[in-house]
């Protein structure tokens, strides 16, 4: 009997727990790990919205004492991190609770990268280039989007080269991870439209990566077709709470899926444009994913028309050659509904603004799982089609 070798592959996750009221075992978890004094990282718009309010209740009634650095802004940069790190080291603080979106809980991860490995932050771009684990870190996640609440990912903006750093290793999921769907009730139809949509292209990068896996797949495509489901009736009505927990859980499993597989081309493209404009981060996922799946269909026709039957497609109706344009066409419609159909030249890039772009975008380690190869002109021309 003959048997197919498989290639090694590993799957890596926190402890998960999810449902309403998780955000509330805050203080439980810390203390379970040991922590005495925690430092909470979030942004402005997540205490505005009142989502810190029972996280600390849960740290007070469990004993656990905490100190708020809540001033992160949306796509954090590695100046904040080290001020996270003087803060953290002054308030003699062990263990870090995120409360947000993927800006706090990359801001934390890279917190305790420092703080373990004791260099700068842009030391440790790429891949596997943390020898220290981190300290605790309890997450607790307040967008259906990026999942940093499970990935091995940390996004950190080099301020001067104005770039999107991508830090990927295993001492960067969280140890426990909190996911509640009521957190994203006070999400504006804008934010879920950005969040959902970068979700939705961890599932796509995902289920087509070089390093995809029995165990991704299964998570990529149920991702997939929950957020395909979900996200319009979301914005649509952000009190819609069927509509949310579907959306949270889409984002979840989408993350466990890239966090294992990491990305593709859209995002190498996203970070670099993210870092030039300070976009949002689904928002430049969105700008581009048409264009890169158009790219990379021939070199993975099978599985982009698995992705299209989750989309509601029939590919095995149509002619070969049709089923690609149909793809492209779902997800140019997609970015319609969702209010995103915006050009790069909208978002205030000039032409002359590609070749670093490019160049930019292919040095992310993202671009290393993209199931096509590139060359520097083929990224040009993928920001000229956007343009
Ligand atoms: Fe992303």
């Amino acid at each position: 009997m003959t048997t197919t070798k498989t290639e090694l592959r590993k799957f890596v996750a926190p402890e998960i727990v999810y449902g309403t009221g998780s955000r509330c075992l805050v203080g439980r978890y810390a203390r379970n790990l040991g922590a005495t004094r925690v430092l909470i990282v979030s942004d402005p718009g997540v205490v505005l919205a009142g989502w810190l309010r029972e996280v600390l209740a849960s740290l007070e009634s469990e004993g656990v004492r905490y100190h708020l650095f809540v001033g992160v802004s949306s796509n954090p940069r590695a100046e904040e991190v080290h001020q996270g790190v003087q803060v953290y080291l002054q308030e003699h603080c062990d263990a870090i609770v995120a409360v947000g979106g993927g800006s706090p809980m990359d801001c934390a991860k890279g917190i305790g990268i420092v703080l373990a490995n004791k260099e700068h932050i842009l030391t440790f771009e790429g891949v596997d280039r943390i020898v220290r684990p981190i300290p605790p870190l309890i997450c607790v996640p307040t967008t259906a989007g990026s999942s940093a609440d499970v990935s091995q990912f940390a996004i950190i903006t080099d301020t001067v080269r104005h770039l999107k750093v991508s830090i990927i290793s295993k001492a960067l999921v969280p140890d426990i991870s909190l996911v509640d769907y009521d957190t994203t009730r006070t999400l504006t139809p804008s934010l879920i439209a950005c969040c959902g949509m970068d979700a939705f292209v961890h599932g796509i990068e995902a289920f087509v990566s070089n390093a995809h896996s029995l165990l991704t797949d299964v998570y990529a495509l149920a991702a997939i077709s929950l957020i395909w489901n979900n996200l319009p009736a979301a914005m649509e009505d952000p009190l819609n709470e069927a509509a949310r927990q579907q959306l949270m859980d889409g984002s979840l499993e989408a993350g466990l899926a890239f966090s294992n597989t990491s990305l593709g081309a859209v995002h190498a493209m996203a970070h670099a444009l993210g870092g030039l404009i300070d976009n949002p981060h689904g928002e430049a996922n969105t700008l581009l994913v048409d264009h890169v799946v158009a790219f990379n269909y021939e070199a993975a026709p099978e599985r982009f028309d698995l992705i299209a039957k989750r989309l509601g497609l029939e590919p095995a109706r149509l002619a070969p050659g049709k089923r690609k344009e149909a793809l492209v066409s779902a997800l140019q419609q997609l970015k319609h509904d969702v209010g995103l159909e915006m050009k790069l030249r909208d978002k205030g890039i000039s032409r002359s603004d590609i070749p670093l772009l490019a160049r930019h975008a292919l040095s992310d380690p993202c671009m290393a799982t993209n199931p096509r190869r590139l060359t520097l002109r083929d990224v040009e021309v993928l920001y000229e089609q956007a343009f």
